[in-house]
């Protein structure tokens, strides 16, 4: 019943009165609490300024360090031919499109880009988009409908819990790479949905192991899923040339949408969807954050397409990758490190409390070293790590520094040689 008088009016005037004298200061918050913490201690290791690049160094602060905490996995972002390629781009087409692919800011290479990266993976089709996380969050929040089931891994990344948040279906997460636990979900929801949609990364982006992809394909065979999987850490590192984790695994055919990210050994940005004809004709028009933003700068999308000739004519460059990877597995573990059974360029290695890790970042840095410091709630509590991750393009004497550099730490701040 609605009252409309004179007293209720004035009451509702006191309700806004007192809501807007009880606005809370957004300082108040445990994140920025944090911060502050952090920054007071001179322990405040996000948003560096990096002055200056190279191949495989960064200047920050005046102070040259070798960068271990880069995605540049194929060291291209300073290549002759890919840097001319980018120059070029800007020079005929402009620096930006203003405006989405589905209208106004759609250019002859954005058409040519989804038709080469369509070949290199394998499949009938693709679409770039203007950043991963937008390719994630479009097509997942288009293929999943009211009536359908997303089941993901525990460890996937932020952009697929945002799109299962954005999604209108529904979503259940199984166990990291654990099958008996996914299949446990398959079995008791499949005959209530219409489509079921398995979602995973190739490669963990924390950890480094690689997704059970066959296994995945197999159940999804057996269940009539679709498999999806954000290969933004195994594009360009995993497969014949780099081709991604489902070549890797030779189930190209199997995977049904394959996600991967040019901001990582692609030296760029932007993002890309691959898969049958009509299923990648279905994202490109309803995809809203495809629809709805605008496309790729050309310098990027020139940037992309030059990486692939790169990576496809010169194998030196990947296999330069997997040995620098192979030599720091080998060191770290020797030097006793927890390196959570990584078996790709990402190595994290195990140090537990929150400070500590941030203090032998600290300590890194002053040895000219830069490294990134993850802290919960990335991981769990008591589980700190650092990440670090290689590049084909470090060389010997600076990966020796960096093991030399490790050893010294291990020491210094009593780093456990397993997890807890
Ligand atoms: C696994 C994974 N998926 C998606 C993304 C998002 O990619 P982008 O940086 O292109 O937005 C990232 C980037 O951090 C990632 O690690």
């Amino acid at each position: 019943m609605k009252h409309n008088t004179q007293e209720t009016l004035q009451g509702q005037e006191m309700d806004s009165t007192i809501k807007r004298a009880m606005r809370k200061p957004f300082s108040d918050s445990k994140i920025i609490e944090r911060a502050n913490l952090l920054r007071d201690n001179d322990l405040y290791f996000f948003f560096r300024a990096i002055e200056e690049t190279a191949a495989s160094t960064v200047t920050v602060k005046g102070q040259k360090q070798i960068m271990i905490g880069s995605n540049n996995y194929l060291g291209l972002t300073h290549h002759p031919l890919v840097k001319e390629a980018a120059i070029k781009a800007i020079e005929k087409y402009g620096t930006g499109c203003t405006g989405s692919r589905f209208l106004n800011g759609n250019l002859n290479i954005h058409d040519e880009l989804d038709v080469k990266l369509a070949e290199y993976l394998g499949h009938e089709k693709a679409i770039v988009f203007s950043t991963g996380m937008q390719a994630n969050l479009g097509a997942l929040s288009a293929i999943c409908g009211p009536k359908d089931l997303m089941l993901f891994d525990s460890e996937n990344h932020a952009s697929i819990i945002d799109a299962s948040r954005l999604a209108i279906g529904t979503t259940f997460k199984y166990k990291h790479n654990d099958m008996s636990s996914l299949e446990e979900l398959l079995e008791s929801n499949v005959s209530r949905f219409n489509r079921v949609i398995i979602v995973a990364d190739g490669v963990f982006s924390m950890t480094g192991d690689i997704l059970r992809l066959p296994e995945i394909v197999a159940l999804a065979k057996k269940y009539g899923a679709y498999v999806y999987v954000d290969d933004a850490h195994g594009l360009g590192v995993m497969g014949h040339q780099g081709r991604g984790t489902m070549n890797h695994f030779d189930v190209t055919k199997d995977v049904d949408f394959n996600m991967g990210t040019f901001s990582k050994s692609f030296a760029s940005i932007g993002g890309v969807i691959s898969g049958s004809a009509d299923a990648i004709d279905y994202v490109r028009h309803s995809a809203r954050s495809f629809m709805f933003s605008a496309s790729m700068p050309p310098a990027a999308v020139a940037t992309v397409s030059a990486c692939i000739d790169v990576v496809t004519s010169d194998d030196s460059i990947l296999a330069n990758l997997w040995s620098n990877v192979e030599f720091m597995r080998k060191g770290f573990q020797e030097l006793g490190f927890y390196t959570y059974g990584s078996q790709t360029p990402i190595i994290p290695l195990f140090v537990g409390d929150d400070m500590k890790a941030v203090k032998m970042t600290k300590y890194l840095e002053s040895k000219g070293v830069f490294a990134t410091p993850v802290l919960p709630p990335a991981v769990p509590k008591g589980e700190a790590l650092i990440r670090t991750s290689y590049m084909a393009s470090h060389d010997r004497a600076d990966l020796t520094k960096v093991l030399e550099v490790f050893a010294e730490a291990k020491k210094v701040f009593e780093i456990p040689s397993h997890l807890h």
